[in-house]
Parts: structure tokens; C-alpha cells; sequence
């Protein structure tokens, strides 16, 4: 059941986007909009608007787009419901008493549960069964640690966690949906058996998966749960909730769940890790709100040295400070800090200091792959080196590097700078061009996702889009619309069912919210319909052509109606064509 219209706007009228959008983006005002880079998808020069006026935001890099609700769904990676919740909280009212019983709301709510049962019952576990005990014990993982990160045990047996759970009232499907089961033939067998297990738990406290690591030789070694309802590998990261309140400015970023227990354990209380795969965007943002700079401390093989590489941009994209740590001798971050005891501590923060930022890490990694001795070393070494100062945006920073390279291997800091403009002025020209490709993909109908029918009308399509925006912006007339152009003369289905929705709004209220569409489209397809709103055409500009677009749309249907209806298909009409032209041909 919907929410009463009535309580989403007095919602909306409490959470003024502006602020809202405020607290997750830097927003700039622009007379009576604003403006800021998107928190959607990486971008360096704002095309992110927010339109207090009608409460809307709109991308013109990615075309998302929405209403208040909108965002926080997007930005929080809620339901629908739950940002309602997420709204009415934050403006202290109280939700009206509806049937919220069907929706995702509730599953999420029953996984949480379940997920907080299945680690106390690991836990519980881990102190029946001497073999994980000792291997804990054997690796240095100290009871003081195994309470603060909950580590616990998934029994060999296969089905004890499944019994628990069902036996204290869960459903099949709902631990089949938190990925704590699996089906099979005689019921349901448990997704971890004979692991050490990890909670991963959100910032607000939920456990939302856990990652379990074999204390036999089965594999894989590192078993996580899939993505659920609650849970999205790429945009989490291990003890992010023990590390954040700890973070004054520098995150530690390793790449295992036992790299960040040895880390905490020995007083680096800011480390972190990702979840076995490599650093997304999603997790950079999170970073983002949380630290301003990152210590990567990934393990010193090939493997982690090239993840590091990867990492560097996509943390710096997101405007973080980085600096990478290097162990020596081939360790990860947990061998090295417990091959030295005590000891450790003092060494590991040896290393914090000595970590390089990401210039100096990259420029001290091509280093070692020259001769310098040599002109042609020389050489090489130096365009590589100017590669990597092309990537900085700073002047400042340019000149420095440069100055530091030109001592190095006595070069006129001149000439290096003039090589690092030419390189820059490339790199601009490519990525204009990929903006270029990409606002073109975008806009361009063949690659139209949310209207694919976009491509075959073309014409018809941005007649309907701008009619659309018309009634948007001019409720009075859309029942005069309604009446000379009936939904079926509509030639995309998209566009027909915006205009079906508002059709059947306008019989209930006089205006047109961007909210009155979120029960029916997904949210990629209320970003389309936000381009709706805040494209405004005149009213006198419109007027004049209103009819001229609906003449647009029929002949275009009648075009269509004709040709399904014909017989004539494709070979005939290329032999008529080729009677049409030997006929010409005849006559000169
Ligand atoms: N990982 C994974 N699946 C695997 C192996 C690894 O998801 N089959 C992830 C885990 O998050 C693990 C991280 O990658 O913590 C690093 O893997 P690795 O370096 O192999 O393990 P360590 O962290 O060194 O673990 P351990 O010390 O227990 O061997
Ligand atoms: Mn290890």
C-alpha cells in the first residue's frame, strides 16, 4: 500500500533537498539552483544539479536523477521504504501506520536478524571447539580481539547454524536469502562449515555478511557471503565500523581480514580492507566520508603492488590523499608486524613514516626498472617519469616534481616542464573527447537504455518528451491534451507510460511531483523523468507547438500502423526500388 500523498510531502517539505544533498555534496548556489560535482559517478567539473524550487536533483553527466527520496535511496543504497524511514528520522516524524509487511523492507529487517544470531552463535561455537581456539591462539589473535570483531566458528557438521536459526523461528527462504544456507535435497545444509568467521558489519551496527577462512586445506581459503538485500561486496569494507571512530585523518587500507585483526590488535585502530576483490569507486566514496587520506598497505607481492597501482587513482578520484606503505621481504602487513613481536609496533610505524605518497611511490617503482648511468636510460627513465607527473592536476605540485627530476638527472627543469604540458595538453584532449563519446552515448538514442524504442522513432520519441515536459510544467493542460491524443497514439512504451501515470494524477490533484512516479519506475527511469522536469519550455514557446507535436506522434504511429498492417515486406519493397529505378534508367 502507498504511502498517504498527504505525509510524503509534509516529508519532503521537511527535508528541503538542498540540505539533504548538503550533507553528502559540496554544493555551490547557482541563482536559484545549485550545482556540484555528482556523487554518481566520478567527475572532476560539476554537472550535478539541485533544483530547490521543484525539490529535484538532476545529472547531466550520468542522468540520474530524482527527488529527495530519490537521493538518499541512491546515495544509501536504500529501498524506497527505507529512505522514507531514513527521511521521517531525520526530520523527527513518525511514519503513518501502514502495511509495510510485503516489501523488501521486511526481508532486509529478517537477514539483519538472522545475521545477528549466526554470529553469536559462531561465537558461542568458536569457545566449544579447541581446534579453532588453537588455531586463533596460534596465529596471535588475543580473546580481547576475538570479543571486539566477534570472531567466531562454523561448526564441521554442515547444519548446525541452519538448525539454530530455524529452530528460533526463521523461515527456509529467509536464511536461503541471507545466504546462510543452501538448498538441497534433504533441506537446507549451512553455506560455512569448519571456518574461522568474520562478522562484517555495517556502520550503523548491522551485520550484514561474513567472510570465513578454512582452518583445513579445503578451499577457498577465504569463503564471503554473496551479495544479499543487505549486502554489496563492492561497496563494503572489513571494520570500517571499529576503524571510523578511531580515524582522525589517514585510513589504513590492507588487503585481508587478518592483516586488519593483527593491525587493530597491535593499536592501528584505523585499519581496513576490502572483501577480496579489488577497490571499487563505491568504496573509495565511503572512504571518502570518513578519512582524508589513505595508507595502502596491500601485501608486497606482485599481486598487491599491482592492485596498489589500481587503487592510487580511483582513491585519488575521490579527492583522497594517498600514500602507499611498503613491507619488505615479499609480507603482508600481519607477518611482518608479528614476525617482530612487541617490536612490531615500533617497526610498522617505522614504516608509516617512510610510506611515499603515490608520486613518490611511482616515481621510486620506474626508477629501479632504468640505468640512469646511461643517455638511453636516461632517457627512458625520463619519459616514463614525465608520464606520471602529466597525472597531476597541481601546477605546484608540477613544478616541484619537476625540479626534483631535473637534480636527479641534470636536466633544465625547463624542458621537463615543457614536456609534462605537451603530455597534459594530450591527456585533455583525450578526455574531452572521451566526455565528448560519453555525453554523446548518453543523449544519443541507440544506447538508450531506459526508452530502447527511443532509436526506432526518433523523431516521435522527442515530440513526446517535450510534450511531456509541457504537461509537467503546465498541469491545466493536460486534459486538453488528453483529448486529442489517446495513450495508445503514444509511439515508445516509456514515454506512454509517464503519460499514463500522469494522466491518472491529474484526475486525483492538480499538480505533478517527481515523487507521484516512484511507485512505478525504477529509480534509472526517474532520473529520465527528473530530465522531464527541469527541461522547461516556455509556455508561449510550447504553445504554438503542441499540436505540431501531437500531429508528430500520430503520423509516426499511422506510419507504423500502416507497415505492420501491409503485406509487403522487405524483398518486395526492394524490388519495387529496383523497378522504380530500371524504370528511370529506361526513360533517360
Ligand atoms: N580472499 C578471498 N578468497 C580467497 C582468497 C582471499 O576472498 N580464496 C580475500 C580475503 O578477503 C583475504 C584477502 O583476499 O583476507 C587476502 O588474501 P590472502 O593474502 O590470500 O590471505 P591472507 O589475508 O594473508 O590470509 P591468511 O593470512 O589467513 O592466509
Ligand atoms: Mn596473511
Amino acid at each position: 500500500m502507498p504511502l498517504p500523498g498527504q505525509f510524503v510531502m509534509e516529508l519532503k517539505f521537511q527535508n528541503e533537498i538542498f540540505d539533504v544533498v548538503s550533507s553528502y555534496v559540496n554544493l555551490k548556489r547557482r541563482g536559484k539552483n545549485a550545482i556540484g560535482l555528482c556523487p554518481f559517478h566520478g567527475e572532476k567539473t560539476p554537472s550535478f544539479y539541485v533544483y530547490p524550487e521543484s525539490g529535484s536533483f538532476y545529472c547531466f553527466g550520468c542522468g540520474a536523477g530524482g527527488d529527495v527520496i530519490t537521493f538518499i535511496e541512491k546515495i544509501e543504497n536504500f529501498s524506497y521504504i527505507e529512505s522514507v524511514h531514513f527521511l521521517s528520522n531525520r526530520a523527527g516524524m513518525s511514519i503513518p501506520d501502514i502495511d509495510q509487511d510485503n516489501g523488501l523492507m521486511k526481508v532486509r529487517e529478517r537477514i539483519f536478524a538472522a545475521n545477528r544470531e549466526a554470529a553469536k552463535f559462531f561465537y558461542k561455537s568458536l569457545y566449544q571447539n579447541e581446534k579453532a581456539l588453537d588455531y586463533l591462539k596460534l596465529r596471535g589473535i588475543s580473546d580481547n580481539i576475538i570479543r571486539r570483531f566477534g570472531l567466531g566458528f562454523a561448526p564441521i557438521s554442515g547444519f548446525a547454524l541452519a538448525d539454530y536459526l530455524l529452530k528460533k523461528g526463521f523461515s527456509r527462504d529467509e536464511l536461503i536469502k541471507a545466504n546462510l544456507v543452501f538448498a538441497n535435497k534433504s533441506g537446507v545444509s549451512d553455506r560455512f562449515y569448519n571456518r574461522i568467521m568474520f562478522p562484517i558489519i555495517d556502520l550503523r551496527g548491522n551485520v550484514i555478511a561474513f567472510g570465513g577462512r578454512t582452518i583445513s586445506d579445503k578451499v577457498p581459503k577465504y569463503l564471503n557471503t554473496a551479495d544479499t538485500a543487505v549486502f554489496k561486496k563492492s561497496a563494503n569494507l572489513f571494520a570500517l565500523n571499529l576503524a571510523k571512530s578511531a580515524i582522525k585523518d589517514s585510513i589504513i587500507l590492507a588487503e585481508g581480514y587478518m592483516d586488519v585483526i593483527a593491525l587493530h590488535q597491535f593499536g592501528f585502530k584505523t585499519a581496513t580492507a576490502t572483501l577480496g576483490t579489488a577497490l571499487t569507486i563505491k568504496q573509495a566514496k565511503v572512504i571518502s566520508g570518513c578519512a582524508k587520506e589513505v595508507i595502502i598497505c596491500y601485501d608486497s607481492d606482485e599481486a598487491g603492488q599491482k592492485a596498489t597501482e589500481r587503487a592510487i587513482p580511483i582513491l585519488k578520484d575521490e579527492g583522497l590523499l594517498v600514500r602507499v606503505l611498503t613491507i619488505p621481504r615479499g609480507k603482508d602487513p600481519d607477518e611482518f608486524i608479528r614476525s617482530f613481536g612487541q617490536e612490531g609496533v615500533f617497526r610498522f610505524k617505522q614504516l608509516i613514516n617512510n610510506s611515499n605518497n603515490d608520486m613518490e611511490y611511482r616515481l621510486q617503482k620506474i626508477r629501479k626498472l632504468f640505468d640512469r648511468d646511461t643517455v638511453d636510460g636516461k632517457i627512458a627513465y625520463l619519459k616514463e617519469a614525465v608520464k606520471i607527473l602529466c597525472t597531476l592536476e597541481n601546477n605546484i605540485e608540477q613544478e616541484i616534481y619537476a625540479s626534483r627530476l631535473s637534480e636527479e638527472i641534470n636536466i633544465e627543469k625547463s624542458s621537463i616542464m615543457q614536456q609534462v604540458k605537451k603530455g597534459r595538453n594530450k591527456l585533455k584532449k583525450v578526455s574531452f573527447n572521451k566526455k565528448i563519446t560519453d555525453i554523446q552515448r548518453n543523449i544519443s538514442a541507440t544506447r538508450d537504455k531506459i526508452n530502447p524504442e527511443k532509436s526506432k522513432f526518433l523523431r516521435a520519441a522527442s515530440a513526446e518528451e517535450a510534450l511531456l515536459s509541457y504537461m509537467i510544467h503546465n498541469p491545466c493542460e493536460v486534459e486538453n491534451i488528453s483529448k486529442k491524443l489517446p495513450p495508445e497514439e503514444f509511439c515508445t512504451d516509456f514515454n506512454k507510460r509517464v503519460y499514463v501515470n500522469i494522466l491518472q494524477k491529474i484526475k486525483k490533484d492538480p499538480q505533478i511531483n517527481i515523487g507521484d512516479f516512484s511507485e512505478k519506475f525504477s529509480s534509472d527511469e526517474i532520473g529520465r523523468i527528473t530530465k522531464f522536469f527541469i527541461s522547461y519550455i516556455s509556455k508561449n514557446d510550447m504553445e504554438k507547438s503542441v499540436d505540431e507535436y501531437i500531429n508528430i506522434i500520430t503520423l509516426e504511429k499511422n506510419r507504423v500502423k500502416i507497415q505492420e498492417s501491409s503485406s509487403i515486406n522487405s524483398i518486395e519493397i526492394e524490388n519495387y526500388f529496383k523497378i522504380l529505378k530500371s524504370e528511370k534508367c529506361g526513360r533517360n
